[in-house]
């Protein structure tokens, strides 16, 4: 229909238009069907995630749907098709739900792909979230979290008191300098060139006067410059010695000359901070971003089974076949369902027998997923608080280890699991290559020069090569503006019976809220097939 062509449709169009066409009835079943915005004729491009209210569905069909996968976007996906009385069942590999939602804690085991084990000693009460561990403030994660009561605390996301440290840049190298320092001078001097050329006509703008005038007053206060329009210095890069009580006034410190900074290469970080979803301050559940999962669990009581392989994802005209064997003697099981819905991540599924057609099969092993790595270091007492007076953030370097977190939980407790890289692509690789405690010593060397208490005062690590995790063989799916063109819409499409859903399947990669919007989408696809009762469905592939 040719509503459906309108990328950008709305809902209240939708209504609108239904209302035009069938009258008040077709509105109501079309509010009935979930708020759905086109029909199963649409393309999955045509989709738009509907809105968290509007995911109370009241049809109760008996249908059964076969879940693959008991991370973010299969649980979501079961919890609302289950409001609406579907039967759910989830196959799950791992022995735990939550897939990349993984919080490492005291006794979590993990062998990587080539054999290496290891078991987490962190004390109890210590962890490290291995995979996502901050949500930004726009994500329906949050809206999640309210429902279903995961307690938030803050993320610090961007602390100006954590450090930038670079190696091989220049007169700055080998110092840690604090971020708002490195801000600050880089405002200084930026306001400063460009209030000097703010009046000249080479500054080829359509400006009067006086708007020059107000950008000068507004590069002023942006680069704090002296009453002439230079920048000598400010407050705002810290302190040599700290204002205080008494006579203490404060004494500030000469800034870096410009050729410095731009030697050093910290001005290019700054951006970084800047990004939509990389906003300052982020959220993170309290005890752990296992708690989203937790609470996702509870609510799917006795529909999950664990230790479930998938060895094949078959479907007919009417019906779909899962094969998978369980754990504990690899023998061999078969579920049956109207639908199914695989979240398996594409370099997992690439490998299993599926009835996919030649091009979703092409698709599948085409995307490429992030290589990333974390350590978690518990250490015996945050020096990191009680030296550096650094209470959460991210330390940004050049070296392999990229970057530093200092925890945003248990400020001014004994000890704490600050995370000791989170590095990506070849760095990555190459800790990933290393055994666990040649990352450890490494990672803990290359820290140590930005902390030289790492070394003294470490207990224990545990490290994560996502490319190297069974059932998910990669951090997240990255696709280029090539593969978003060849194969991201054959993705979207649901293959007969069998619709794919995820992470992968949204532009929002690499984040919860990507899983939780794409189960959205393929819920209320479903929901609207079943309401076209009676439709035939071929087999593919
Ligand atoms: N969403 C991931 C992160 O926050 C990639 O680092």
């Amino acid at each position: 229909m040719e509503y459906n062509k309108e990328k950008s449709i709305t809902r209240r169009d939708f209504l609108n238009h239904a209302g035009k066409v069938g009258g008040a009835v077709a509105v109501w079943s079309a509010m009935e069907s979930l708020g759905l915005l086109g029909n199963s004729m649409a393309s999955a491009k045509d989709f738009t995630a509907p809105k968290k209210s509007e995911l109370a569905i009241k049809n109760n069909n008996g249908k059964k749907v076969i879940i693959l996968g008991a991370g973010i976007a299969g649980m979501a996906a079961a919890y609302e098709l289950g409001k609406a009385g579907y039967d759910c069942r989830i196959l799950e590999a791992r022995n735990r739900t939550g897939g990349r939602n993984w919080t490492v804690r005291k006794g979590t085991s993990e062998t990587e792909i080539n054999g290496v084990k290891q078991t987490s000693n962190f004390d109890k009460g210590q962890y490290m979230n291995a995979g996502p561990a901050r949500i930004p403030q726009n994500h329906v994660t949050l809206d999640y979290c309210r429902e279903l009561g995961v307690e938030l605390e803050v993320f610090a996301n961007s602390n100006e008191f954590s450090y930038y440290y670079h190696e091989n840049a220049g007169p700055l190298s080998n110092q840690k300098l604090r971020k708002g320092t490195v801000k600050a001078d880089t405002r200084g001097y930026v306001s400063e060139l460009l209030a000097k050329v703010a009046d000249k006509t080479a500054l080829d703008s359509p400006l009067s006067k006086d708007d020059i005038e107000r950008l000068r007053i507004y590069l002023k206060s942006e680069g704090d410059l002296s009453s002439d329009y230079l920048y000598k210095g400010s407050s705002r890069r810290g302190y040599k010695e700290l204002p205080g009580g008494g006579l203490q006034p404060g004494t500030t410190d000469t800034p870096f000359a410009l050729t410095e900074l731009l030697q050093s290469g910290m001005m290019n970080n700054i951006s970084g901070d800047y990004s939509f979803t990389q906003q300052p301050m982020m959220f993170q559940p309290v005890g752990g971003m296992d708690q989203i999962p937790k609470a996702l669990e509870e609510k799917l009581s006795g529909l999950i089974t664990f230790g479930a392989e998938v060895q094949e994802i078959r479907q007919s005209a009417d019906g779909v076949r899962i094969v998978y064997t369980t754990k504990e003697n690899r023998k061999t099981k078969e579920i049956t369902g109207d639908y199914c819905i695989c979240t398996i991540p594409l370099p997992v599924l690439k490998n299993i027998p599926a009835d996919f057609s030649a091009p979703m099969k092409n698709a599948i092993k085409s995307i490429e997923y992030a290589t990333t790595g974390k350590i978690g270091f518990q250490f015996n007492n945050r020096f990191w608080e009680q030296d550096d007076r650094i209470l959460g953030g991210i330390t940004t370097t050049n070296m392999d280890i990229s970057q530093i977190w200092y925890p945003s939980n248990g400020y001014l407790t004994q000890k704490g699991v600050l995370i000791g890289y989170y590095n990506f692509g070849q760095n990555a690789i190459d800790y990933g290559n290393l055994s666990l405690s040649q990352r450890h010593t490494r990672a803990l060397s290359q820290g140590g020069k930005i902390h030289p208490q790492f070394t003294k005062e470490i207990e224990n690590s545990f490290s994560v090569a996502w490319h190297k995790i069974k059932y998910t063989e990669g951090g997240w799916a990255e696709y280029s503006s090539s593969d978003r063109k060849n194969y991201y819409h054959i993705l979207n499409e649901p293959q007969g019976r069998i619709h794919l859903a995820g992470e992968h399947l949204s532009y929002l990669t690499g984040w919860m809220a990507g899983a939780f919007e794409s189960a959205r989408i393929v819920v209320s696809r479903i929901h609207e097939e079943v309401l076209k009762e009676g439709k035939v469905h071929s087999k593919v592939g």
